[in-house]
């Protein structure tokens, strides 16, 4: 009984309620258009200079790299013209030295060479004809434009971008954390180790992997309705929507380009929604969110990242548990003979387990924890031996931590509903159009139980949209959109670069 109060009260700590949801909201769009109008606030509302969703035409071979959370991808895409593309690609874990680097080199220099290896496996003819040519003693002329891969560099960290192929790392998120590249142009960054290579690949545009989620589900959207909005939920969450030109009033501020199409009156803006109220004015703050904080790299930054997105939700619910076995009155793991109420020991918890690691629970977990519909909860249990070495955990126990994983994902899941919610709000398509589409991207909207309907029951709770607003929100995944994406805007640089519009 005691565990069972013990959890009940800990679910309580992870409400949000739809008061809070509203709350949320106001503060939101409050933010949304602080950040139009200056640099250096909350949400960084950063201008991409991508001015049109791609309507499905776009054709031709693009090369496209991915530096995400975990993964650095590179691929190169076919674009068919006709809505559909053909993807061919390579993947490799960021080495976690790599992520904390003390120089930038060491980083790009290993993206670089990927790339390099990429096209020796995946585009050996040209790779013969173009590199193999001019590393030859004999040949040392440069390429011909017509043998240059256009690139995509999708980069997921929020860039002050001044133009297409050009932006400074204004911070670093999601775990890495190289000094030095604060404040560069990582797109050059990029390019110097490219060269170093002798590789015949321009970096033509800089991608956040929101705005590529946006541009592909537009590119493959099935009714052509243009998207509102592309947003991630994976490692780190973020969103980038379409704005009225006009409403961007920073453009006008500082160094930036004029050198983008405004024929549309549009602009795709990444809000880096990540570190949305990070001054906690409109957020919930449990006491394991506020040690997960204080012990991370970037304490009092990307607060609302924190409480939604894979590479925080683990350690969550990881705090939340270890405070439930430390206390000894809940039992939670505790080898009970209730018969005499006596709590005979927690040794069931093995010393080496991941529960006293910071970090150490993944937001997979979480996924596999809900979804466990077996009467037994067998699902669960094994999952506890598995990955938290927690040995004959008993039906009780398994019960509290399903629990706990689902209100931490739910209250993720709310959260999420705040940022959607204020974006639809805003672009008042609402008020004029039948479907508002919404391209997601992202591990916990792929795998976390139910995560979508969540975030519609949430939805609906804001009066301005309310069921029949839910209704004409459609939300698609846009699968591996950022490869994609990153192809149709390095294919949108090259139309502008050669002065063509087909
Ligand atoms: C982090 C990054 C952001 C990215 C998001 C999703 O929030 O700052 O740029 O879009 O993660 O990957």
């Amino acid at each position: 009984m005691a565990l069972q109060a013990a959890t009940q009260k800990m679910v309580a700590e992870f409400d949000y309620p739809a008061s809070d949801v509203n709350k949320g909201v106001k503060e939101f769009l409050r933010e949304m258009d602080e950040g139009l109008g200056e640099t250096g606030t909350t949400m960084s509302q950063i201008p991409t200079y991508v001015t049109a969703v791609p309507n499905g035409k776009e054709k031709g071979l693009y090369l496209a790299v991915d530096l995400g959370g975990t993964n650095f991808r590179v691929c190169s895409i076919m674009l068919k013209g006709d809505t559909t593309f053909s993807l061919v690609q390579s993947k490799v874990a960021i080495p976690k030295e790599l992520m904390v680097a003390k120089t930038s080199q060491e980083l790009f220099s290993f993206l670089a060479k990927q790339i390099e290896l990429f096209l020796e496996k995946h585009h050996n003819d040209h790779f013969e004809a173009t590199v193999r040519r001019r590393r030859t003693a004999s040949a040392s002329e440069g390429y011909k434009d017509q043998e240059y891969f256009q690139l995509g560099f999708t980069f997921s960290f929020p860039v002050q971008q001044v133009g297409i192929n050009k932006g400074y790392l204004i911070r670093w998120t999601k775990g890495f954390d190289i000094k030095d590249t604060v404040g560069k142009d990582v797109c050059s960054l990029l390019q110097d180790e490219i060269n170093a290579l002798q590789l015949p690949v321009k970096v033509a545009a800089l991608v956040n992997d929101t705005v590529g989620t946006l541009m592909a589900r537009s590119y493959t959207s099935p009714n052509r309705t243009s998207t509102l909005l592309g947003a991630i939920f994976g490692t780190g969450t973020n969103g980038a929507y379409v704005e009225k030109l006009d409403q961007v009033k920073k453009l006008s501020i500082g160094e930036s380009s004029k050198d983008y199409d405004q024929t549309t009156g549009d602009m795709i803006i990444n809000t880096e929604w990540g570190s949305f109220d990070n001054h906690l004015s409109a957020l919930p703050n449990t006491p394991y969110d506020d040690a997960l904080d204080k012990e991370s790299n970037n304490p009092g930054i990307q607060m609302f990242e924190k409480r939604i997105s894979g590479m925080f939700l683990g350690e969550i619910l990881r705090r939340a548990l270890l405070v439930l076995a430390n206390n000894t009155e809940a039992a939670f793991c505790s080898d009970v003979d209730s018969s005499k109420n006596d709590i005979r020991s927690t040794a069931s918890i093995g010393p080496n387990s991941t529960l006293y690691k910071q970090w150490g629970l993944d937001t997979s977990f979480l996924s596999v924890v809900v979804g466990d519909t077996t009467p037994t909860l067998k699902i669960v249990r094994q999952a506890l031996e598995k990955d938290l070495d927690i040995d004959a955990a008993s039906y009780e126990d398994a019960v509290t931590v399903k629990a706990l994983a689902y209100a931490v994902g739910r209250r993720a899941a709310r959260l999420s509903a705040v940022a959607i919610g204020a974006i639809v709000l805003k672009s008042h398509r609402l008020e004029t159009d039948d479907v508002i589409d919404v391209g997601v991207d992202g591990s916990l909207v792929e795998y976390y139980p139910n995560f979508e309907e969540m975030i519609r029951e949430a939805l609906r709770e804001i009066p301005e949209i309310g069921p029949m607003g839910e209704r004409k929100i459609q939300i698609g995944i846009a699968k591996d959109g950022s490869g994609v994406g990153a192809a149709l805007i390095a294919w949108s640089a090259a139309q502008r670069y050669s002065g063509s519009s087909d």
